[in-house]
């Protein structure tokens, strides 16, 4: 079986649309109800993936596979076949080349999400482990309440677009260290922040036509207590909620709500045309799940993450 690898930064339009026919092919089964991407948002995102992040694709007649390492146990695979290719060897034959690719990096955990029972029966074939369920749910930011947040004492809300102010971008970082306790499975080391990452994201969105909205809870002192970032597509009626966290000292008392209700209504004002906000969250965390649906995010997909061991970890090249 043909795979051909492709370098995403440099192919051509027409090879890195082969990735948007997968996803469209599969759309249905993996995010039911959710707006499609258009082919230039896919072909945009794998082109401009953050330079801080190695980021690796293949091609196969049905198929394709996507992988993004962050470090050696926080790397993901991403595999698409063709409904009506399924069967074939095709999936195990790009899973191979994944694997590869993975020993010589260093990796020592692959981990890939699966929500149907042919992903889950591949995983199983493939010898990965079952680990925590991601949930899957959108708003239908349109109907939603949305009432004026309670800002707790002490702190003011503040929004930017595109760019984290460079006074502010050290206390942003550290604000991000809340992601570091986020309920995560075994052997799953997520490297921390930092500012080069902040910006190479920050450029990587830019690339890709992308807003970054970022709307955080900062203290008097300009320490930030919480954040939740939104990314929204030139023209696109279809918003993401991305990480959302308030670090460990300043929980308990609304930040996360106020962050949250801020971002979306400042969302609707600017964008009235965005009709839909999607997030995804660890099904153990209840405590964002709970205020989500507070909010009117309801659940649309379950999907489960699955983990490939193969080896110690060695230092893998991000
Ligand atoms: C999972 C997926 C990639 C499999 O692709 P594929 O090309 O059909 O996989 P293969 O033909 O290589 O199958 C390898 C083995 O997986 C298992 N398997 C795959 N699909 C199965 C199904 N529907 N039922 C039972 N077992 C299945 C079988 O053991 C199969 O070997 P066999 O055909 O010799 O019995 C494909 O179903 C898909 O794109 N699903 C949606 C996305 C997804 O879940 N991706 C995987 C997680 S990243």
């Amino acid at each position: 079986m043909r795979i051909e690898e492709v370098d995403a930064r440099t192919a051509a339009d027409e090879v890195l649309a082969r990735f948007h026919e997968l996803e469209l092919a599969c759309h249905e089964e993996l995010r039911p109800g959710e707006p499609v991407r258009t082919r230039d948002e896919v072909i945009a995102f794998h082109r401009h993936l953050p330079e801080t992040q190695t980021s690796c694709h293949w091609l196969a007649d049905g198929g394709v596979a996507t992988l993004y390492v962050h470090g050696p146990t926080a790397t993901f695979v991403n595999l698409l076949v063709d409904p009506s290719r399924r069967r074939r060897g095709i999936g195990s034959a790009l899973l191979e080349r994944v694997v590869a690719r993975c020993r010589e990096l260093g990796v020592g955990i692959l981990r890939g999400h699966h929500s149907t029972p042919a992903g889950a029966a591949f995983a199983a074939r493939a010898g990965a482990r079952e680990e925590q369920r991601i949930v899957a749910s959108l708003l239908d930011i349109g109907a939603a309440e949305l009432p004026e947040p309670q800002v707790p004492d002490g702190f003011r809300l503040v929004s930017w677009l595109g760019r984290v102010p460079d006074e502010h971008l050290p206390a942003y970082v550290r604000s991000r260290c809340a992601m570091d306790d986020a309920p995560a499975p075994d052997e799953f080391d997520f490297p921390s922040s930092t500012a080069e990452k902040v910006r190479a994201s920050e450029e990587s969105l830019a690339r890709r036509g992308r807003e970054m909205r970022l709307t955080v809870a900062m203290a008097g002192d300009g320490e930030i207590g919480a954040f939740t970032e939104l990314r929204l597509s030139k023209g696109s009626t279809l918003g993401f909620t991305d990480d959302t966290g308030t670090v460990a000292g300043q929980r308990g008392k609304g930040l996360a709500r106020a962050v949250k209700l801020e971002s979306l209504r400042r969302l609707r004002a600017d964008h009235p045309e965005v009709e839909v906000v999607t997030t995804s969250n660890a099904e153990e965390n209840s405590v964002m799940r709970h205020l989500n649906e507070s909010i009117g995010f309801r659940a649309t997909a379950v999907e489960t993450m699955a983990a490939l061991v193969l080896g110690s970890p060695a230092t893998a090249v991000p």
